[in-house]
């Protein structure tokens, strides 16, 4: 990840347009509002660029949290009024409650049971009793066997001048349910000049009973939601949790 989060962030809002998330965004903010029409408060785990924050902001007060002080950096820029800090999903602690705690693509590097189960973790200690966490992986076991395709094309361009063209090749699944996901960069600067860049990352994909089972185990008492979209994709499942008492 020390690539594409780290000395590429600065191309991330190229890369990966924050425009590209507004339906996805308002159907989040839908499924959130239609359960907690009160809420405000809203913890993001793995909120990278602050893309996803972007489109939330306006109904959420959001604290976005992220692995990466380079994508947190771009992400203050887009989201100036939004509080920002360092830190793993697995672990972090902040010491205080919120209303809604999400986690969306980042949750992909979950690639264990145990990494994923304390990513739950990290939500229901930011959750008071009847806090609601939500969880959208990019894809599920039953989503990435339909296999839309293993590749994908994507890219932008931003009024600065700059555009980009990523390929992202994504390569069978190993039986511990990882799978590694290949992405090359063409990056042009506001002067023409392009420069090229790849990478590997490895990411998890757990059966939908798995997810289920599993936040159920952390203290969740679990909804699945099958995303509305007409984007041309296979639609998403929304975990949704709401802690338990105690
Ligand atoms: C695809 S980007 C997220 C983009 C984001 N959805 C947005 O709206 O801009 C994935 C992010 O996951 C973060 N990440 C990976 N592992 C993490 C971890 N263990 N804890 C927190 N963030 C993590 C990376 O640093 C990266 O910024």
């Amino acid at each position: 990840m020390e690539v594409f989060y780290n000395h590429l962030a600065d191309w991330w809002p190229v890369i990966s347009p924050v425009s590209n998330y507004t339906g996805e965004c308002a159907e989040i903010c839908r499924v959130l509002k239609a359960r907690r029409p009160h809420a405000r408060t809203l913890l993001e785990l793995g909120s990278g660029g602050g893309h996803v924050a972007f489109h939330l902001k306006a109904d959420f007060d959001c604290t976005l949290t992220d692995l990466s002080p380079a994508m947190l950096e771009v992400s203050r820029r887009l989201n100036p009024g939004c509080l920002h800090i360092q830190g793993d999903m697995r672990t972090l602690d902040l010491d205080r409650h919120f209303d809604i705690v999400l986690a969306h693509d980042a949750i992909a590097y979950m690639t264990s049971e145990a990494d994923l189960r304390a990513a739950f973790a990290t939500a229901h200690r930011h959750l008071a009793p009847g806090g609601l966490a939500l969880f959208v992986p990019d894809e599920v076991l039953e989503t990435f066997e339909l296999g839309d395709s293993d590749l994908s094309l994507f890219g932008g361009e931003t009024p600065d001048g700059r555009s980009a063209r990523a390929m992202e090749w994504c390569g069978e699944l190993a039986a511990d349910g990882t799978t590694t996901v290949h992405y090359a960069f063409l990056l042009k600067d506001a002067d023409g000049q392009v420069t090229t860049a790849g990478e590997t990352h490895h990411v998890g994909v757990f059966a939908r009973a798995d997810w289920e089972r599993w936040l159920e185990a952390e203290g969740f008492a679990v909804e699945t939601v099958e995303e509305q979209t007409d984007e041309d994709r296979t639609p998403r499942f929304l975990f949704l949790g709401t802690r338990k008492e105690a």
